[in-house]
């Protein structure tokens, strides 16, 4: 991009011990979804010392740090969520979790530790820094329940911020290597609850009571249906139920059944049909046996992951030259969710994935007791982090014109970018059609953070 190009992993190599403590500290202190006190404490400890702007509680446990360069740029924001998971870390290592029951096992205690070097490294070029550097501490990603109140509480004014970045790390890549996708990323999300209501009774005696178990057990059998026969097949959706919630006895009819699950989708029709037919159907099923049904959102839920080809483009660049053309792939579609989303309907920017997969290329899942990072990823992620915060506050001229061309996933317009895929395309406006469109575009084994 210029000869002046800053030597990040000299950089790199200068902080990857504090980087490694900082993600350690973290670790071994995880804190649940909307309570994270002490991390935020820390966040907002470092981003004072190294002289940012600071705002704490920011939409809960949120921290917003501002760095104002020197130099006249654009204002770019950089995105790290904070939270932990609810599970018991099998790990056995000095820094593994002190707290029983909670643990850092979607590496989020690496997206907080790279944020703040971050931050720390740019505001030590403060003098060259081209534009304003906005950092946003997000809680709560793990329920989906962390951006949304961050949004609301005016995290992306004050500065206005115009593009946003950050990174999920993967244990599901090599180190070294990063994922940088245009178009769908990430699934939407939409946790759901059915109640099943009936009339309870003997076990001997159905005929005298209605049963819920039964309908519920029809409502479940048959919603796949709205999957397999209502939704395209060129299209990808996945319905579960993963809680059902009945009884007490085998002999005894309760007046009650309860099932929870989830709705994943990349095209916004796609979502909204299956939300507004689940709905009717499940009352429709259980009318069928006597029962009541009804069916609510009542979890986390946020849209597809969307990633504006511009600025897709423009990672990928930074990352390519940084780590080498050989390091950087597209990857898949997973059909995970993060509300990092909603950052991005809000604002263009790019999501993107950094691998921490164990040397040994054994499995260490995410969201799982025996979750582990391959720390040697992290200062890969600082790497590309730096670039992209560095060169995007520069080139704002490289955006520009990169955008004059058709772009096929702009900002600002998450769900309708994704509702895209159900439009047939004109070659000339869509000489590719993103991948992520069609069920071939599935991995079964991916999946990174909720
Ligand atoms: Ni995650």
């Amino acid at each position: 991009m210029s000869k002046t190009r800053p030597e990040w992993s000299e950089e790199a190599i200068r902080h990857a011990d504090d980087l490694l403590a900082l993600r350690r500290d973290f670790h071994r202190h995880p804190e649940l979804s909307h309570q994270e006190r002490r991390t935020a404490e820390i966040i907002a400890e470092r981003l004072h010392a190294a002289k940012l702007e600071v705002r704490t509680g920011v939409g809960g446990t949120g921290v917003v740090g501002v760095l104002h360069g020197d130099r006249p740029g654009r204002t770019v924001a950089w995105r790290a969520d904070i939270d932990a998971l609810p599970l018991t870390e099998l790990l056995e290592a000095p820094f593994a979790s002190g707290t029983p029951g909670v643990m850092h096992a979607c590496g989020h205690d690496g997206h907080t530790a790279v944020g703040i070097t971050l931050a720390e490294i740019l505001a030590a070029r403060r003098a060259e820094l081209p534009g304003t550097a906005v950092f946003l501490f997000q809680p709560a990603e793990e329920v989906l329940g962390g951006a949304r109140p961050m949004i609301e509480a005016g995290a992306l004014e004050n500065p206005h911020v115009e593009e946003i970045y950050g990174l999920h790390f993967t244990t599901q890549q090599r180190v070294g290597q990063v994922q940088v996708r245009p178009g769908p990323s990430m699934a939407s999300a939409d946790a759901f609850t059915v109640e099943v209501r009936g009339t309870g009774g003997h076990g001997a005696m159905p005929h005298l009571s209605i049963d819920p178990i039964t309908a519920a057990a029809n409502i479940l059998l048959g919603m796949q249906s709205l999957v397999s026969r209502e939704i395209p097949a060129q299209e990808t959706a996945v319905l579960t139920v993963g809680q059902i919630v009945a009884g007490t006895k085998g002999n005894i009819l309760p007046d009650r059944a309860v099932m929870r699950g989830t709705i994943r989708a990349f095209d916004a029709g796609v979502r909204d049909h299956l939300i507004t037919r689940l709905g009717a159907f499940v009352s429709h099923v259980a009318q069928a046996y006597r029962a009541e049904a009804e069916m609510r959102l009542d979890g986390g839920s946020c849209p597809a992951v969307v990633n504006p080809a511009p600025e897709s483009a423009f990672v990928r660049e930074c990352a390519s030259r940084e780590l080498g053309d050989e390091a950087v792939t597209e990857g898949r579609v997973v059909m995970a969710s993060d509300d990092m989303s909603l950052f991005l309907r809000e604002r263009p920017g790019c999501y993107f994935r950094v691998g921490i997969g164990s040397a040994s290329g054994a499995a260490r899942p995410h969201h799982a007791p025996e979750f582990e990072m391959n720390e040697a990823g992290l200062p890969v992620g600082l790497r590309v982090g730096l670039a992209a915060s560095w060169w995007k506050a520069r080139r704002s001229r490289w955006a520009t014109s990169t955008r004059s061309g058709a772009a096929r996933w702009r900002g600002r317009s998450g769900p309708r970018a994704a509702a895209r895929c159900s439009s047939r395309p004109t070659p000339a406006a869509r000489p590719t059609r993103p991948a992520s469109c069609g069920p071939r575009a599935m991995s079964s084994g991916d999946s990174t953070c909720w």
